[in-house]
This record gives C-alpha cells, sequence and structure tokens, in this order.
C-alpha cells in the first residue's frame, strides 16, 4: 500500500511542486512505483514532468466530481516508474462545485483508495490556499511535507497551516502526520535563514528534515524543459539534495516499503 503524502503550505512559491516533482522522479528511479497528484489549477507539477496540457483527455477535475475513476486520469510519464494525475485550469473552479457536493472533503481520498495498492508512494502537489482542494489532500494523506523558505513571515504562515492539519486531524483523519518541514531555496549565509530556521526547529524539534535544499538555478530551469532537475542536470547541487531527502524518507518508511 502506498505511503500518501500531501506538498502543502498556503504561501505561494515557495517550492511545492518542485520539491514533488524531484522527489518523485528521485524516488521513481530508486525503483519505486510513484504516482504525482497535480491538485493545483497552474498545473506546475503537470507540466514540470512536459505533460502537454492540450494533448489531455481528462485531468484530476474529473475523478474529484467523480466523472471518471481516478484510474483513467492517470497519464505514464517519460521519467522511471512515474506516472501523473494531471491538472488543468478546469481545476480553478472546482472548490466551488464541490462545495455542492456529498463527501465534499473526502473526494480525494476515495479515488485514491481505488488506486493505493499499485505504488509504493503517492504525492499530492497541493496549490497556494487552504482550500477545499487541500483539505481534499490532506484528508487523504498519511503525512504532509511542508516546504518553506526562510523568510520573515514564513513562520506565521506555518502556524496557519498545523492549525489546519490540526483541524483536519481532529475532524477526518486523526493519523496525519507531519511527515517533515522542509527548508527550500536555502542560503545559509544570510542570518535570517539561520534565525527562522532555529526557531522552526525549537518548535517542531523532531519535525524538522536534515536534508536542506538550496537556492539553485538548475531546480528553476528545469521546468521549462518539461523535466525534473535530477533528469534535467543530475549533478546540480539543487538536484543531488532531492536525491539525498528523497534517501532521507525512504530510510524512514523502510518498515513499511521495500
Ligand atoms: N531551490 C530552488 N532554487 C531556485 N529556484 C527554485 C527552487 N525551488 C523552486 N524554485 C523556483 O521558484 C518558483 C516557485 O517554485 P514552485 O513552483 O515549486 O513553488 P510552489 O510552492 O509550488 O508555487 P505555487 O504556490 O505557485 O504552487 C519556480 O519558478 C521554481 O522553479
Ligand atoms: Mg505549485
Amino acid at each position: 500500500m502506498a505511503v500518501v503524502i500531501a506538498v502543502a503550505n498556503q504561501k505561494g512559491g515557495v517550492g511545492k511542486s518542485t520539491s514533488a516533482v524531484n522527489l518523485a522522479a528521485a524516488l521513481g528511479k530508486r525503483g519505486k512505483k510513484v504516482l504525482c497528484i497535480d491538485s493545483d489549477a497552474q498545473g506546475n507539477l503537470t507540466s514540470g514532468f512536459g505533460i502537454k496540457k492540450k494533448s489531455l483527455e481528462y485531468s484530476v477535475y474529473d475523478a474529484l466530481l467523480g466523472r471518471k475513476p481516478l484510474s483513467e486520469t492517470i497519464v505514464k510519464t517519460d521519467f522511471e516508474n512515474v506516472s501523473v494525475v494531471p491538472a488543468t485550469s478546469d481545476l480553478a473552479g472546482a472548490d466551488i462545485e464541490l462545495i455542492e457536493l456529498e463527501n465534499r472533503q473526502s473526494r480525494m481520498k476515495m479515488q485514491i483508495l481505488t488506486v493505493k495498492a499499485e505504488y509504493d508512494y503517492i504525492f499530492i502537489d497541493c496549490p497556494p490556499s487552504l482550500s477545499l482542494l487541500t483539505v481534499n489532500a490532506l484528508c487523504a494523506s498519511d503525512s504532509v511535507i511542508i516546504p518553506m523558505q526562510c523568510e520573515f513571515h514564513a513562520l506565521e504562515g506555518l502556524s496557519q497551516l498545523v492549525e489546519s492539519i490540526k483541524l483536519v486531524r481532529l475532524r477526518f483523519n486523526p493519523n496525519l502526520d507531519i511527515e517533515g518541514i522542509l527548508f527550500t531555496m536555502y542560503d545559509g549565509r544570510l542570518q535570517l535563514t539561520a534565525q527562522v530556521v532555529n526557531e522552526v526547529k525549537k518548535h517542531f524539534p523532531t519535525k524538522t528534515f536534515e536534508t536542506v535544499i538550496p537556492r539553485n538555478v538548475r531546480l528553476s530551469e528545469a521546468p521549462s524543459y518539461g523535466m525534473p532537475c535530477i533528469y534535467y542536470d543530475k549533478n546540480s547541487k539543487g538536484a543531488q539534495s532531492y536525491e539525498t531527502l528523497a534517501d532521507e524518507i525512504t530510510a524512514k518508511h523502510r518498515k513499511y516499503i521495500k
């Protein structure tokens, strides 16, 4: 059974999609079967794997609204062991359309259950909001990766997100865990970086990944070639940091996944 991991932070541009794409690709390369679900109307995860949105027949939107089973929305990527449930701009209306439906917060979960046995890891790339789409992802997940940039307001954002995680635990998904807080676009030369890292570690001593993701131009170039950075330039610092993160995560899940 797959471990289901949401990649969430309501703050925009902190590295959610970059982390989902590269972590999935790194795990796929290690022989793990990975499904990546794009749950953001921007579709950055979809295009990050080189999937052309115009060519798509179905997307995550159809699965969430119950028009197609999730299994029929899955597309194979050109990258080892990684499949994707793509998102298109249709998804922008989903938050409002979902409100009217039964089990509106557990639609993603119900869909994932139908394919969970076929994968080792399922990642859900969340939009930059605490919307119903993010709540669906949190309800469907075993744990959450929280990418975060070491900025002044980052801690406020983090406590808001943690409050939402607690609410989801209380109401829908008592076993939801924090997989880890991941520092992205890390620049150890900045004083602010050290301050934010120390604050976060003080509040979440056991929930901070050892691996940090440096600011690296290769990570930002790769999506325009429709490739995870670990394929685009595997020797770059950015790619290597996601390889190390994949090792850190598999070490933790070794108990469950061979
Ligand atoms: N470690 C990094 N170094 C340099 N650039 C990065 C890094 N991580 C991400 N980027 C770039 O920063 C931008 C935002 O990253 P990304 O799209 O992964 O964030 P996001 O949290 O998914 O954004 P959104 O909230 O809009 O979905 C992108 O242009 C991406 O290429
Ligand atoms: Mg994104």
